[in-house]
C-alpha cells in the first residue's frame, strides 16, 4: 500500500536547518496494521504528514498503491486524501459548529452534497460502538479530550477509507476506550481490510496491533536509525474482539 524510501525532511530552526527524517525506509502492505512509535520530537507526526499526503518530503521516493507520489497534480493528491484516507490528528479538530454525529458523518456530507438520515444512521452505529451514543446531539465544546478523540477516531473511518492514519489518537483515553478505538481499527481491518499506521508510545496500543516500526531519538550530528522491532499478528493483547 505504502513504500517510502530514504524519506529525508529538513525544518528550519532558529539554530540552523534541523534533519528531522534522515534517509528512513518505511513500508505497509494492504490490509496491514502499523505502529509508528518513537519519543517526543523523533519525527512521528512528520512521517505520518509526509505518508498521508499533507506534506512533500524534501527527499526520497514515496509510492502509494504503487503510485508514485512525487508524479501526482495537487488535485490528485486532494482527490486521493479525500477519497482513499482518514486522518485522525493529534488536536482532533473537530469542528465546533456541529454536533457529535454531524462532526462524524461530515466526510459522508462533503461526498454526498449535506446530511441525511442514512449517513446519521451510520453516524449513530459508530457513536454506539465506542460507547459516545449519549453525545449524539451534543457540540464539541461539552466533550472531554477523550470524547474528542473517539469522535475523531469515527469521523476518520466515517467513509471506510483504505488507509486510515492515526497520530497518537488514544493519548486522553483510559484503558477501556482505547481497547475500543483500536476494536473499531481491528474490525475495520477484519471486515474491509483497512490499512492503518498508528503513530503512538502507548503499550497498549503497540501491543494489540500489529508491526512495530520505531523512529529513533535522533543525537545531535547523527543520522536517524529506524527500524522494526516486532511482528505480532493483531490482537494480541487479549482485548475483546467485537464481531
Ligand atoms: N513545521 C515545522 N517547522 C519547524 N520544525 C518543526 C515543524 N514541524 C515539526 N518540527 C520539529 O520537528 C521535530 C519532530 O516533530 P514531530 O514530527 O512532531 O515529532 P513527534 O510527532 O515524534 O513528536 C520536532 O523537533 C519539531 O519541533
Ligand atoms: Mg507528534
Amino acid at each position: 500500500m505504502i513504500k517510502a524510501e530514504k524519506i529525508v525532511k529538513t525544518y528550519p530552526s532558529p539554530g540552523g536547518p534541523k534533519t528531522i527524517l534522515n534517509g528512513v525506509n518505511f513500508a505497509v502492505g494492504a490490509g496491514e496494521i502499523c505502529v509508528v512509535a518513537g519519543p517526543s520530537g523523533s519525527g512521528k507526526s512528520t512521517l505520518l504528514n509526509i505518508l498521508g499526503l499533507l506534506d512533500r518530503p524534501d527527499s526520497g521516493s514515496l509510492f502509494i498503491n504503487s503510485i508514485d507520489a512525487s508524479l501526482m497534480k495537487p488535485e490528485e493528491i486532494l482527490a486521493f486524501r479525500n477519497e482513499k484516507i482518514g486522518f485522525v490528528f493529534q488536536h482532533h479538530f473537530l469542528i465546533p459548529e456541529l454536533d457529535a454525529w454531524r462532526n462524524i458523518a461530515y466526510p459522508g456530507a462533503l461526498k454526498e452534497g449535506g446530511f441525511s438520515e442514512k449517513l446519521k444512521e451510520r453516524a449513530m452505529e459508530l457513536l454506539d460502538f465506542l460507547k459516545l451514543g449519549n453525545l449524539a446531539y451534543n457540540y464539541p465544546e461539552t466533550f472531554s479530550g477523550g470524547e474528542s478523540q473517539r469522535i475523531a477516531a469515527a469521523r476518520a473511518v466515517f467513509n471506510a477509507p483504505e488507509l486510515l492514519i492515526m497520530d497518537e489518537p488514544t493519548g486522553s483515553l483510559d484503558l477501556a476506550s482505547k481497547s475500543d478505538v483500536i476494536n473499531l481499527i481491528l474490525a475495520l481491518n477484519r471486515v474491509s481490510k483497512i490499512t492503518a499506521v498508528i503513530a503512538t508510545h502507548d503499550d497498549f496500543v503497540k501491543k494489540s496491533c500489529g508491526r512495530v516500526f520505531e523512529l529513533a531519538a535522533k543525537p545531535a550530528g547523527s543520522s536517524q536509525a529506524s527500524r522494526i522491532i516486532s511482528l505480532l499478528p493483531p490482537g494480541r493483547a487479549g482485548i475483546k474482539r467485537p464481531l
